[in-house]
């Protein structure tokens, strides 16, 4: 169960799927995915998946390690970025990301493995009325503007299992200064309850330790 970039990307392609994440950022979500899919009784999601490739690599590792209880959840709009703020600073506009196939997305992962569900919305207040009140051990939030990433934290974090990760792939790319904002506006709400460090890869990582 070793990262395979290479051979992850060509699976990709057959699928039809693609990914704006480089490899070295793959590789530690699939490094976490194998390490947090042991807590079998607990969920995973992806919020911001667009053409699906990090829902892909997830997935992949998922399968691989033969994990087969948790149900991994992919939410995404699939229409584009829903809205940006100032907080953004003119990095992003509605609509960005629009251009994908839907139905594409979705066949090619939910074909992966059985418990893997993709969830056409908003995080809130779409996802957030529908989905079962779950507990989770892992989040990867890739939505790159303020608003989405404080509600992406806010509806997690709660959800969070002790021992439970979320990675942002996004906190530390300067083309996401909301993201970053966002992530230093929550941190002091849970910081006697968390673990949060930046990656080498430049990933924001946040743990729930009580
Ligand atoms: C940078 S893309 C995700 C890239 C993807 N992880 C990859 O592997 O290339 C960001 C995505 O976040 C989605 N998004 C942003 N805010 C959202 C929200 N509040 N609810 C649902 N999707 C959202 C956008 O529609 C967009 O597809």
């Amino acid at each position: 169960m070793l990262f395979d970039h290479a051979n992850l990307k060509t699976k990709m392609a057959e699928l039809g799927l693609a990914t704006l994440v480089g490899g070295s950022r793959l590789s530690m979500l699939w490094s976490i995915t194998i390490l947090q899919g042991a807590n079998r009784s607990y969920n995973m999601a992806e919020i911001g998946v667009y053409r699906g490739g990090s829902a892909f690599v997830i997935s992949e590792a998922l399968k691989q390690a033969k994990i087969i209880e948790p149900t991994f959840y992919m939410v995404d709009t699939f229409t584009g970025m829903p809205f940006v703020s100032e907080k953004d600073e003119g990095f992003h506009h509605v609509g960005e990301f629009g251009d994908l196939d839907y139905n594409k997305v979705k066949f090619s992962l939910e074909g992966i493995r059985e418990n893997n569900k993709v969830f056409k919305g908003l995080l809130k207040p779409d996802f957030i009325n529908h989905a079962p009140d779950l507990k989770y051990s892992f989040v990867h939030i890739d939505v790159d503007v303020y608003q989405s990433v404080i509600e992406c934290l806010e509806y997690f974090w709660p959800r969070m299992m002790i021992g439970g990760m979320i990675l942002l792939d996004d906190p530390h790319m300067s083309s996401c200064p909301g993201a970053l904002k966002a992530l230093n506006d929550f941190l002091p709400l849970v910081k006697d309850g968390s673990v949060s460090f930046k990656l080498p890869t430049r990933q924001a990582f946040l743990m729930r330790i009580k």
